[in-house]
């Protein structure tokens, strides 16, 4: 029986690797634009692109986050600061890549750019700290690829959504799992939509990586911060042990669970943009590929039991557990 299931199976991995090792041709005409290069996978990813010998649109956050790339890359690496929460902003970028890639339209748009603070339990939060992450990661990314969709039907090219793990299971409370969830959607009906104009549309879910998303103390200082300024009848609700219990949950499991090899999610990236056959969906990471995704395919009450089991173990006070 085995041997029959490994029959069937190894020629299908053979025949998917065969098919997905063909790259596009003429990649020193090809312009890749890629939001949030200030640090992360945006930033590896530009650089690496670059040595590829692609032209690489490095859309940066902040001035230092551009002279810094600038300093490192070649000439054919044009930076522009980009606010993709500023309509203004996104449009003005827009326009400037019109300009740059003339009549060969735009290869690829990489939606990379994301925040993922504040975070925290729902009743923790306001609607303010949901628009603030939402606008961001969903409409951020909504924004950019309307603005240069027009570009990238002139080269039958590519838009590649940087979604997460968490755009597949909601574990936690928070903004950050709605814009997720939000971008996998986008690219599923982008990716419906855009197929009659030769656009493929792939979507990166990486697992945990050591970026400043996932940087502990950033999360335990926002942690504090929450609970702070959360009034006193809530903070009696949770009980006095539950800041300090999630924060020691926090820095167990982040510091045990991040992967510090970027380029295992920049290596997706990169066949998103260069393969003559990418794939949809591209889990990054083991713990994605091993963990995260098959939990996403169980019964919610087992998904629940899970989650709930690796919770900060003290019960708030009015729990109805
Ligand atoms: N690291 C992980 O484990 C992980 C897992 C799944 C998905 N992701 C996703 O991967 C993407 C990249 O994150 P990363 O891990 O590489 O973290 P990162 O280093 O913080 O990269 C995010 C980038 O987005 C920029 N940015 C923030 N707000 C922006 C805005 N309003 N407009 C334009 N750019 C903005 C940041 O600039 P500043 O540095 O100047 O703030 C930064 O360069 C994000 O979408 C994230 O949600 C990360």
């Amino acid at each position: 029986m085995l041997l029959y299931v490994v029959g069937l199976v190894a020629p299908w991995f053979v025949y998917r690797w065969y098919k997905e090792r063909k790259r596009v041709a003429n990649k020193e005409d090809k312009y890749v634009y890629i939001t949030g290069c200030d640090t992360g996978f945006g930033n590896l990813l530009a650089r690496h692109m670059d040595k590829l010998g692609f032209h690489v649109i490095a859309a940066c956050y902040t001035e230092k986050g551009e002279d810094e790339l600038k300093k490192i890359a070649s000439d054919r690496l044009t930076t522009f600061h980009l606010d993709v929460t500023d309509s203004e902003s996104v449009s003005k970028t827009a326009a400037s890549i019109k300009t740059l890639v003339g009549r060969k339209g735009l290869w690829a748009v990489v939606n990379n750019a994301g925040v993922a603070l504040p975070s925290g339990p729902t009743d923790w939060l306001t609607i303010d700290d949901y628009k603030g992450m939402l606008a961001v990661n969903l409409c951020g990314v909504i924004d950019v690829t309307l603005s240069v969709l027009p570009l990238i039907k002139k080269a039958r090219g590519r838009v590649v959504n940087v979604a997460s793990v968490f755009g597949r299971v909601s574990p936690f409370g928070g903004p950050y799992c709605v814009s997720k969830f939000g971008v996998e959607s986008f690219n599923d009906s982008l990716r419906l939509n855009m197929t009659p104009f030769g656009i493929k549309v792939a979507c990166i879910e990486p697992g945990f990586f050591r970026t400043n998303v996932t940087d502990v103390d950033m999360m335990k200082s926002n942690m504090k911060k929450l609970w702070e300024r959360l009034p006193q009848n809530v903070k009696d609700e949770y009980g006095p042990e539950f800041l300090k219990a999630s924060i020691d949950m926090l820095d167990q499991r982040f510091r045990m669970l991040t992967d510090s090899n970027l380029m295992k999610v920049v290596g997706c990236m990169e066949h998103a943009i260069t393969a003559v056959h990418p794939r949809t969906r591209y889990s990054a990471g083991w713990d994605a590929k091993f963990f995260w995704l098959p939990v996403s395919y169980m019964p919610t009450f087992i998904m629940d039991r899970l989650f709930r089991k690796n919770s900060p173990n003290v019960k708030p006070k009015v729990s109805a557990l």
